[in-house]
């Protein structure tokens, strides 16, 4: 469903059972292999969103056959390690920083030209991080602003492993690599300050590839072609986080989300979420595809704020938005710093996030690298935006399903890049939502 404008109104309680659906990452990751590897796989769980759609639409236009769209589950015919075929247009990502760089990983090895390019929003997301290091493999690769910005142009050319310290913790930018590693001579290796999610490494070895990890360091070595095999796709915990504080920050409520991926690269808002105070309990741990999964139950707490551990930020980097929204709700401060990278996601979320739970009478400072959110004031409905980011939308909901007034949250089209089944599964706990399509 695509909804422009919502109006949100407190509402309790909030409960529910509720499954959300596959990961974005994994996805991406799922579709990308599944194209690459040597026969037909079926990926169960695929996220619908936006964002996981157009890697799907860029792969066809590589000449990868993939069943019809959101059908369960989806069969792709795979190419084979280095088999796409040069597209006859442009490859558009649309919002997705994901889709476009691990993609670019895998173009820049394969003996064809491409362009790749993305939304508004993607164009102005830094490239740099991914281009630069591929040139160092001996990537031919030029976009605008001297080859730092999207549409980026690549020419296909023979790769070289190489051995690169990330200034950033980034798994698009390590994945990007070792993608990009998996059709280039010797071994290539990755160092981050920090580990960032490890899907990719996780799902090539699922599908048999040897890859070495030691501590922040991860390795391969190019050319171990793949045999297609099944995949399924757990739950997204990013999308899940949303139920989870909704539950968290409202009166009498309790919503269980089943079959959550609990990667502990992916945890970090969980384990900040409980030394809050908040009341969390784990059932139903099992493994799928490599990946730890479990069922999240979540019940109304009392929440303190803290100061997040800065060593915990690559493991909760998505969620800040939804987090600075339930610290409103805390008694005291709650400090985030060292996530600068926060600046260059789908918004400036630390610019953004002050902005709009300011309009909604939160007391919140913006830090050059975090944020300052001292909870526990009054808060009122007010008239919000997005800036165009579909994690800003999520949160700024959440919030609004706990407080006084109605608040009117403007461009909110941008939810369907990631969850579009959002807005109904709020409703199906309980949230008083109404949407609007003028
Ligand atoms: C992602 C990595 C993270 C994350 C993004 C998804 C991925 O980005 O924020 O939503 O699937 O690899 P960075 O690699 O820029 O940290």
């Amino acid at each position: 469903m695509t909804v422009r404008q919502v109006r949100v109104r407190a509402a309790c309680p909030l409960r529910g059972l509720v499954r959300v659906p596959g990961d974005k990452s994994i996805s991406h990751r799922a579709l990308i292999l599944a194209s690459q590897a040597r026969g037909e796989c079926r990926i169960a769980g695929l996220s619908r969103g936006g964002d996981v759609r157009n890697t799907a639409r860029a792969l066809r236009g590589l000449g990868v056959a993939l069943g019809p769209w959101g059908s369960e589950p989806l069969l792709v015919r795979g190419a084979g390690l280095g088999g796409w075929r040069e597209p006859g247009g442009v490859l558009d990502f649309g919002n997705s920083g994901t889709g476009i760089r691990l993609m670019a990983g895998l173009l820049a090895a394969h003996p064809f030209f491409s362009v790749l390019s993305g939304d508004r929003y993607l164009r102005r997301r830094p490239m740099r991080r991914v281009a630069e290091p591929l040139r160092l493999m001996g990537a031919r690769i030029f976009g605008r602003a001297g080859g730092t910005l999207a549409p980026l142009a690549i020419e296909g050319a023979r790769l070289a492993g190489i051995a690169y310290r990330s200034p950033v913790s980034s798994a698009q930018v390590k994945s990007a690599l070792l993608l990009a590693g998996l059709l280039a001579d010797g071994e290539t290796s990755i160092t981050e300050p920090a580990p960032s999610r490890d899907h990719t490494e996780r799902m090539l070895r699922f599908l048999g590839v040897g890859v070495r990890t030691r501590g922040a360091m991860v390795s391969l070595r190019g050319g171990g072609e793949w045999a297609a095999r099944d995949l399924e796709v757990p739950g997204d915990p990013s999308s899940a986080a949303f139920l989870i504080a909704a539950a968290v920050i409202s009166p009498d409520a309790e919503i269980t989300v089943r079959g959550v991926c609990l990667n502990p690269t992916r945890t970090g808002f969980f384990e900040v979420l409980r030394a809050m105070g908040a009341r969390l309990r784990l059932t139903r741990r099992r493994e799928v595809c490599g990946e730890p999964v479990a069922d999240i139950t979540a019940t109304s707490s009392r929440l303190r704020g803290i100061d997040v551990p800065p060593e915990l930020v690559p493991r909760t980097i998505d969620e800040f938005p939804i987090l600075a929204a339930t610290a409103l709700f805390a008694r005291g401060t709650t400090r985030v710093t060292g996530a600068a990278e926060l600046r260059v996601k789908e918004s400036d979320r630390i610019r953004t996030m002050a902005a709009e739970l300011t309009k909604l009478g939160g007391r919140v400072r913006e830090l050059p690298d975090g944020l300052l959110i001292e909870g526990g004031h009054a808060l009122r409905g007010a008239a919000c935006t997005s800036h165009g980011d579909h994690r800003v939308a999520m949160s700024l909901a959440v919030a609004a399903g706990a407080i006084r007034g109605e608040t009117r949250i403007a461009d909110t089209a941008c939810v369907a890049t990631s969850f579009p089944e959002f807005w109904e599964l709020m409703r199906a706990v309980g949230a008083r939502l109404t949407a609007e399509r003028p």
